[in-house]
């Protein structure tokens, strides 16, 4: 007998199937995919950055060497080499996922599993044989899938979604991306500093709207300048596929508007995965609108003996959410305490510059009343970006006006990813933008920018 069914091997199942091994349970984690590792290291977080890392040296190569004194003659790009470095990078992390299942005496199956009633789940392998596994508890973390839009089906060839962007074998020449969102920006990115045209078609009147409002805008801004288009206040009615060209038929307060382009990626959320699961006939109903499974704070479903966490459940669906709830769900399975703050969860988008941020935007706090003191650092007097040759970005301390506890953090520049990690901790840590300002910050580094807006929420910025 088992103590433990993990059903996925993502973020959130791999690193809960380990947690509560180490913690002496008995575990078993299956996927259907042939690797562990799940979305985000299969096809979400780690081939997407591994692009974005590339592309953007091609980029830098093309655009910027020679600001540095650096002169390469004619560039060429070689799309196989660069695709074969990001499976490479893929296998070596999937890889690395079951060498970890191995060493913590987990059992690792491949194959399709659904519950048959609490305490038993089957697994169906390639070849369609069962396998049933008789267990104490039963953990799911299935996931997502990007959610399709009617008007415009995926087609896996004109019409494709992440998984399909992230492995073409050539260029587009005009790639029309369907939601302005992270994924849509991330991969729009990748290609367009490849050399593909690249027009975003967004509903809302903005991109990234779970952004800072001026961030995001800047952002904007930042990526026309690269050659990104944008449509946004448009609405996808339709398409046609004629020859090897998509026609999407659209329309915004202007009118009907159609966009010609050789592939069409469609980005616009992703849904919690359930399907397949056996869950309707133990009792466990998704929310119909996300798909969500509700769970209380030991991420039981009401089902007891059956949890669930990361993109299925309540929350942003990122791969380091799924992997917190994976450590505290085996912790507290075991009888400990741990706990996640979702309201203490960064945000990263990948583009050059990128956007990292923790905490509620302004806009956010302006639509609940909460009273906030701001604080901005423009990152072109930071001496670390001018010698990068990248001084473009803001910092944003938001802070409580009365006990000056540092509310939110909203960076846009170069590595905003790392920087952002200081203030997820000041946040975790309830510190506020004086602690920020009073603990040193070496020099010249982008963190600098940091202190300096935490100094601005009190008017005394050194270099502004
Ligand atoms: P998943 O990683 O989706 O894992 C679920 C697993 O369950 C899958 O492997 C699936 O095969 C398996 N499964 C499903 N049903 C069954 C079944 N019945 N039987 C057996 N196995 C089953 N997040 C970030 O934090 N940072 C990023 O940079 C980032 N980039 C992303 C880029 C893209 C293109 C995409 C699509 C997503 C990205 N994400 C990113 C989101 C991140 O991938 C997810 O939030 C994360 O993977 C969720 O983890 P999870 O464990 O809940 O589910
Ligand atoms: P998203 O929620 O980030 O963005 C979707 C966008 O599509 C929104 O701006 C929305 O207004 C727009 N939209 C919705 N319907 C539309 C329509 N019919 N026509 C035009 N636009 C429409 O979703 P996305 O980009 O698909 O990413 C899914 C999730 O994956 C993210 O929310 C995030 O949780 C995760 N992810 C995280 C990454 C990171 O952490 N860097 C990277 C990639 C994905």
């Amino acid at each position: 007998m088992l103590d433990l069914v993990v059903i996925g091997g993502g973020p959130g199942g791999y690193v809960a199937a380990i947690r509560a091994a180490q913690l002496g349970f008995k575990v078993a984690c299956v996927d259907k995919r042939g690797t562990f590792g799940g979305t985000c290291l299969n096809v979400g977080c780690i081939p997407s950055k591994a692009l974005l890392d590339s592309s953007e040296h091609f980029h830098q190569a093309q655009t910027r060497f020679s600001r540095h004194g650096i002169l390469v003659g004619e560039l060429k790009l070689d799309l196989a080499a660069m695709m074969s470095r990001k499976d490479r990078v893929v296998r070596d992390l999937t890889g690395g996922v079951a060498y970890l299942l191995k060493k913590n005496k987990i059992e690792a199956i491949t194959g399709i599993a659904r519950i048959n009633k609490p305490g038993e789940v089957v697994v169906q392998d390639a070849g369609g044989a069962e396998r049933v596994l008789a267990c104490r508890h039963i953990l799911l973390a299935s996931g997502s899938e990007p959610v399709q839009i009617p008007s415009l089906p995926f087609d896996g060839t004109h019409v494709i979604s992440s998984t399909e962007a992230l492995c073409l074998d050539r260029v587009p020449e005009h790639l029309v991306v369907v939601g302005g969102g992270v994924i849509g920006l991330e991969l729009g990115s990748v290609w367009r500093r490849l050399g593909a045209r690249v027009t975003v078609v967004e509903f809302l009147p903005k991109i990234l709207s779970i952004c800072d409002g001026e961030i995001a805008a800047q952002l904007q801004k930042s990526l026309e300048k690269t050659g990104f288009e944008f449509k946004l206040g448009t609405k996808v009615t339709g398409r046609r596929v004629e020859g090897n060209q998509v026609i999407l038929e659209a329309e915004n307060r202007d009118g009907k508007l159609e966009i010609a382009g050789d592939k069409v990626l469609v980005c616009v959320g992703r849904r919690a995965y359930t399907r397949g699961l056996g869950l309707e006939s133990i009792g466990i109903q998704p929310d119909p609108r996300t798909g969500q499974i509700p769970v209380d704070e030991n991420y039981q479903t009401r089902v007891p003996g059956i949890f669930a966490l990361g993109d299925l459940t309540a929350g942003p669906m990122l791969a380091h959410k799924a992997e917190d709830e994976g450590m505290a769900f085996a912790e507290r399975l075991a009888g400990q305490k741990s706990h996640v703050d979702l309201a203490a969860i960064p945000n990263v988008v990948y583009t050059w510059p990128e956007i990292a941020s923790v905490g509620p935007t302004e806009e956010q706090l302006q639509a609940k009343g909460v009273g906030y003191k701001v604080g901005k650092f423009q990152l072109r007097a930071n001496g670390r970006a001018k010698c990068m040759d990248e001084d473009e970005g803001l910092v944003k301390v938001i802070a409580d006006p009365e006990t000056d506890r540092v509310l939110a953090v909203h960076i846009f520049g170069p590595r905003a990813s790392d920087m952002i990690a200081e203030a997820v901790h000041v946040i975790e840590f309830k510190g506020s933008s004086e602690d920020i300002i009073r603990i040193s910050h070496a020099h010249p580094t982008l963190s600098e920018g940091l202190r300096e807006a935490a100094m601005a929420v009190h008017g005394r910025a050194i270099h502004a």
